[in-house]
């Protein structure tokens, strides 16, 4: 489906109409557009976003975006890593047409106040969102904003964020955007630690207490398996040995798949959970088939 990747560097553009002059033109050669946004601070997990995207189109934008409409008050906004450079340099290996890299003015010309929202009411609410207030209703906006201005075929996302693409497939589902969303497994470190941004954040000796997270989502998983249905007692061992490990967990919870709360005859779980250390909060899920092959 790719052409081969060249090794040159993205061109940075940062305006909207500039970004639409390069679009009608693939468009009119009929190249297909892959978008992987993200907030920058590229990691190899974002790496195998935009592998996926070129594997999938003629055509890779990146976005680069730290969007302030996701972060709650007293949150990293103004922490959050930022390294416009070394993210292109990271994505230069990858074959990237363009990285889009707006100002704030640039997205939202009349500011934040008032500004049109995009909300996926319900799945926004729960788990990370009870903890993140407005934080998926930023999304959202910022996601429905981006994919009017690149109209792309496919959207590329981390499953990682688990709730993120389930709220973004539902939005995409709802409000007939025509782009095929593509969610790519979660990236780790060889201790099972999802990769993410935040890690920057962690000491050595943090990332060896953060691994403990990914340990419990499989003791959870391997109970699942082994056929326990005490749900509530599960996620509470894992809440215990979360706090154990150092932790302060926010939640621990067993779903389904589309993150209503499994019955007596769900097969397929997904457990997802979320941890403060120190000052850094982290994330991470694993989906879970019980189903007799
Ligand atoms: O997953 C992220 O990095 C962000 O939430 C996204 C999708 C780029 C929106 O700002």
């Amino acid at each position: 489906m790719s052409s081969t990747p060249s090794a040159a560097e993205p061109p940075i553009v940062a305006d909207i109409a500039g970004l639409r002059r390069q679009l009608v033109e693939w468009r009119r050669s009929g190249d297909r557009i892959a978008f992987v946004p993200t907030m920058g601070s590229l990691h190899d997990g974002h790496l195998a976003l935009v592998a996926e995207a070129r594997r999938r189109a003629e055509r890779v934008v990146v976005s680069i975006f730290v969007n302030p409409l996701q972060f709650a008050a007293g949150e990293d906004f103004a922490a959050y890593p930022r390294s416009l450079e070394a993210d292109r340099a990271r994505l230069t290996p990858m074959g990237v047409d363009l990285l889009f890299a707006p100002s704030e003015a640039e997205l939202y010309p009349s500011g934040r106040e008032g500004l049109t929202q995009v909300i996926v009411p319900g799945l926004s609410g729960q788990l990370c969102g009870a903890w993140r207030d407005g934080h998926f209703e930023g999304v959202t906006t910022v996601v429905s904003l981006l994919f009017h201005i690149v109209q792309p075929d496919i959207a590329v996302f981390g499953e990682k964020d688990y709730q993120q693409l389930a709220i973004i497939r539902r939005m995409v589902n709802d409000l007939h955007f025509p782009v095929e969303v593509v969610g790519v497994p979660t990236a780790r470190e060889a201790s099972g630690l999802a990769l993410s941004s935040r890690n920057a954040f962690l000491s050595a000796a943090q990332r060896g207490q953060a691994s403990r997270i990914y340990r419990e989502l499989q003791e959870a998983a391997r109970a699942l398996q082994a056929g326990r249905r005490d749900i509530a007692r599960i996620e509470e061992q894992a809440l215990q040995a979360l706090k154990t490990a150092g932790l302060e967990p926010q939640f621990f919870e067993i779903r389904q798949p589309d993150l209503s709360a499994p019955d007596d005859a769900t097969q397929q779980f997904v457990i997802l959970t979320a941890a403060r250390l120190g000052s850094t909060r982290l994330i991470d899920n694993l989906s879970v088939n019980c189903a007799k092959a």
